[in-house]
């Protein structure tokens, strides 16, 4: 199916640039502009993002890697998020 009427994507397409990204780099995020680049083009009018969008999300592969996940709230838990705010609440 075309998922990509601008570029000639098919669905296809898109599982395979997600495939491969994703055997080439087990922790790499991957985002649809990326896809676009592997597949060696980029996106034109945009009108196909959401079909593009839940084509890549219906992928095995897609989900960010266990290891990788919660990495911002673990590192973040039990301090102040910036310096301003610390500074703001002890005064
Ligand atoms: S349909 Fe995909 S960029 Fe236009």
């Amino acid at each position: 199916m075309i998922v990509c009427h601008c570029r000639g994507i098919s669905d296809t397409d898109i599982h395979a640039a997600i495939d491969w990204m994703r055997a080439a780099d087990p922790r790499t995020v991957i985002t649809p502009g990326k896809v676009y680049r592997a597949l060696g083009t980029a996106a034109d009018c945009g009108g196909c993002l959401p079909l593009f969008l839940d084509t890549m999300r219906s992928n095995d592969n897609m989900p960010v890697p266990a290891g990788l996940r919660r990495l911002r709230r673990d590192t973040n838990e039990g301090s102040p998020t910036c310096k301003a705010t610390a500074r703001s609440s002890t005064t």
